[in-house]
């Protein structure tokens, strides 16, 4: 079953074409040049930048995943199908996408959570070939999507991961952070999360303190690797003594804020590197911190870790050296492009949903829910 994904929730224009967890194609703009002088995402810029983007990255996308079945052979279409497609390309243009579309079973989008105007923008595109193509539509929580991203696979269906339930996932985004326990396929209970702001927006407003730009992460990561990660000014470690499994990084910003109001100019230049890296260090305990906590109170060894920070190294190679010493194991997205943002996650997820019939009844009921949260007793506010 091949499904076209579409993720439009923040700063990334990602569409594409996944069979289970095989990505048969991924096509992204990122929009990080536009915002970066802003030191974040500004919606109105991020709206106009997804409808001018949308109609080309899921051509885009449906081209490439058409071409790689093509190349796939029997590994994606068999028989009859595999003829017609050999005949494509005697096909008038304007047919082919059609035509290409004809292999597309169904189109997941992702609802939430996100920015309002930047996820309505995919979920229109996605009704919109629903109702042209006669698809089915399979709604995604994007933060479903990052914990399945762990578990994607390239078009060859590498790597190879098996299940082995449960997970403790941790999720560590600019816009959330969070643990959740996923029990089977589509089943999550949160077990704790950020009282204020997420880890990777506490990362990015850091950056912006430094003059740094957006997204801060990838620099902060940079700065601090060139000094070691030294751990010079050793700010706070919020929480570090709660016994719950909850986040806070917004007094960690605080101090760190008045820390460098009182610094010399020519001092915060100087050190620039270890303030970065002192920072890093404050955020990544804390993780670290709660990391533990939550595999002392689950029980569970077996982690998944996603999000745009899991792309951070040092976070990566802290979380193996723990979860070697108690005997489990630890998924972080596979290649690069899963951590952040992606419609392949979103596709992926939507294949589980597509096996269990869960597809959107009337299609124009479909809206955006900004706070959508993967709790099972949540409410719109
Ligand atoms: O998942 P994501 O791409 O978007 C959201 O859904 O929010 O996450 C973006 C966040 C940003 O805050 C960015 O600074 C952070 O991920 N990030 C990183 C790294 N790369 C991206 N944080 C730490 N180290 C990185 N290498
Ligand atoms: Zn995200």
């Amino acid at each position: 079953m091949n499904i076209l994904a579409i993720d439009t929730s923040a700063d990334e224009t990602s569409a594409a074409v996944v069979s289970g967890r095989k990505v048969l194609s991924h096509i992204e703009y990122s929009q990080i040049a536009t915002h970066t002088n802003w030191g974040g995402i500004v919606p109105s810029i991020a709206k106009r930048a997804h409808e001018e983007r949308i109609d080309f990255v899921v051509e885009q996308a449906v081209n490439r995943a058409f071409h790689q079945m093509k190349l796939g052979g029997e590994n994606f279409i068999s028989g009859e199908l595999g003829s017609d497609i050999a005949h494509a390309s005697n096909i008038h243009p304007q047919q082919n996408f059609a035509f290409k579309f004809s292999y597309i079973d169904a189109i997941a989008v992702t609802y939430g959570p996100g920015l309002a105007i930047a996820l309505e923008v995919g979920i229109r595109k996605a009704k919109e070939l629903a109702q042209t193509y006669g698809k089915k539509l399979i709604a995604i929580n994007h933060m479903e999507g990052h914990i399945y991203s762990c578990f994607v696979e390239n078009s060859k269906g590498n790597p190879v991961r098996t299940f082995q339930f449960p997970y403790l996932c941790l999720l560590v985004s600019g816009g959330h952070t969070e643990f959740v326990l996923l029990k089977n396929h589509l089943d999550y209970e949160v077990l704790g999360e950020t009282r204020d702001d997420a880890a990777g927006e506490a990362l990015d407003k850091a950056a912006r303190m430094l003059g740094l730009g957006y997204p801060g992460g990838p620099v902060i990561e940079r700065l601090a690797k060139e000094v070691k990660n030294e751990d010079r000014y050793s700010f706070p470690r919020p929480l570090a003594s709660s016994k719950e499994i909850e986040f806070s990084f917004s007094g960690l910003k605080t101090s760190f804020f008045y820390f460098l109001k009182q610094a010399e100019e020519k001092e915060k230049i100087g050190k620039m590197k270890y303030l970065a890296s002192s920072f890093q260090e404050a955020v990544l305990d804390s993780l670290l911190n709660k990391i533990k906590l939550a595999v002392q109170k689950t029980g569970v060894t077996s982690l998944v870790v996603g999000g745009g920070v899991s792309a951070n190294k040092r976070l990566r190679l802290i979380t193996r050296e723990f979860v070697k010493k108690v005997g489990g194991t630890v998924y972080f997205p596979p290649y690069p492009y899963l951590t952040g943002d992606n419609a392949a996650m979103i596709g992926v997820v939507a294949s589980y949903k597509a096996e269990k019939g869960e597809y959107i009844k009337d299609i124009n009921a479909i809206d955006r829910v900004p706070r959508l949260s993967l709790k099972k007793e949540f409410i719109e506010k």
